[in-house]
């Protein structure tokens, strides 16, 4: 059966069909054409067939987000399917589950090449988000270094020398410093590449969402995240759900004023440390 006949859909095109993509993609999806792409062929086919169960048009593309190549053809490849109205980009790996190397090469570089290279194709009023996160606010870097790396070509991004002495130190810190330069990544876009295409884009900050990624974490470090989840006013973990609320909100068109903005989600974790009301361990 056919179960829709439009053609020329709005493309929307996801990188990292893992938890909180995938639920940001159901809530904006319908009526659309869906690309998603993942570095797990096995993921695509049970996240692929899901969708088109729950009667998503979807198609798949194995892409590997390290590889600059891969996704410029990931770029094309939505641009073949139709106007690409949307581009969000979860790909990244966690602090438990990678090297410091992994880390800044998947989470700041590669998400670097996504953003450069949906800068060519998104179309007019077209919205992009990166999955940030609350890490970003907990290693302050000085404002000249920001300058520097905002500035700096993704190719040469790992060249910098505060990525290569303070980033590489441990996987932690690479993390703290490539979610932060996501924000910055999103900025330097909102303000030419994807703003020469009129296309807006935004990151979204999450604190403790359980997803798989997040239980690598809890398992390496339970004790440091009850703690965390303790001291916020929240009180509680967040969903993806709650992630894909916000998210279809900043990529929709009521949020056409908001671009190269930063929004965290994290049930007060930062604001009980910024008070020095919960102290890192
Ligand atoms: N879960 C949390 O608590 C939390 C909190 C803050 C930020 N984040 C960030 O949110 C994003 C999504 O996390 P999630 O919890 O949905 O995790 P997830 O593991 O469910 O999704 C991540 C997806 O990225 C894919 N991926 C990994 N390496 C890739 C590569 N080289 N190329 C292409 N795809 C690749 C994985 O296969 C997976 O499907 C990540 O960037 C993560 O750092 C997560």
């Amino acid at each position: 059966m056919i179960f829709d006949r439009n053609d020329q859909k709005a493309v929307v095109a996801l990188l990292g069909a893992g938890s909180m993509g995938t639920a940001i993609v159901r809530r904006i999806g319908a009526g659309k054409k869906i690309l998603l792409g993942d570095i797990s062929e096995t993921a695509l086919e049970r996240v692929g067939e899901d969708f088109r169960r729950c009667g998503y048009d979807v198609v798949t593309m194995q892409v590997n987000a390290l590889e600059k190549a891969n996704v410029v053809a990931f770029a094309q490849r939505a641009a073949e399917l139709g106007p690409v109205m949307y581009f969000i980009d979860t790909a990244g790996a966690s602090p438990n589950q990678a090297s410091p190397e992994h880390i800044v090469n998947l989470d700041m570089v590669g998400t670097g090449y996504a953003v450069d290279a949906f800068g060519e194709v998104m179309g007019v009023g077209g919205a992009g988000l990166i999955i940030s996160s609350q890490a970003a606010y907990m290693y302050p870097i000085p404002n000249d270094i920001e300058l520097q790396l905002v500035n700096t070509p993704t190719d040469e991004l790992k060249n910098v020398k505060f990525i290569q002495e303070v980033a590489m130190q441990n996987s932690g810190i690479a993390y703290m410093i490539a979610k932060r330069m996501n924000h910055l990544q999103a900025q330097r876009a909102a303000a030419t590449t994807w703003n020469k295409r009129r296309a807006r884009i935004n990151t979204i900050s999450p604190g403790v969402i359980v997803t798989p990624l997040a239980y690598d974490e809890f398992n390496a470090n339970g004790d440091g995240y009850q703690a965390m989840i303790d001291a916020s006013a929240a009180r509680r973990t967040g969903t993806s759900d709650e992630i894909a609320e916000a998210a279809a909100f900043l990529l929709g068109e009521h949020a056409r004023f908001i671009t190269g903005t930063d929004l965290l989600i994290d049930g007060g974790v930062i604001a009980s440390i910024r008070t020095g009301d919960f102290k890192l361990g």
